[in-house]
């Protein structure tokens, strides 16, 4: 059975090392970006005054929204300074080169 959960956003090989890319599943916006190898999926917009999240810079694992510099851990959607705020993170998949998210699953991460 197929689960309508997990929806295609994108051709794995669109997202390069070190890439990010807005994507919009149903009409949520979701960040997808890939650090030494992983996709991470979470929200697009920041936490904060909502800025595109896609438009902030990534080192390491850790994201940095580009209007006020709040930095988010990519892996848990934790913001850095105050971890009971974070962004939601979404499982990701790939199949036969195709990027899928799990819309449903969206994660207050540990
Ligand atoms: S909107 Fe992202 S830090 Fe302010």
């Amino acid at each position: 059975m197929v689960d309508k959960n997990w929806v295609y956003v994108l051709d794995d090989a669109s997202l390069p090392e070190g890439g990010m890319s807005p994507v919009y599943p149903k009409g949520i916006n979701i960040l997808l970006a890939r650090v030494n190898g992983e996709v991470y999926a979470l929200d697009g917009k920041c936490a904060h005054m909502g800025c595109p999240l896609f438009c902030g810079s990534i080192v390491g694992t850790v994201l940095t929204c580009p209007c006020h510099d709040w930095r988010f851990d990519i892996k848990t959607g934790k913001f850095l300074d105050a971890a009971e705020l974070r962004l939601k993170v979404y499982k990701t998949r790939v199949e036969d080169g195709r990027l899928f998210v799990k819309i449903s699953a969206a994660t207050e991460a540990l």
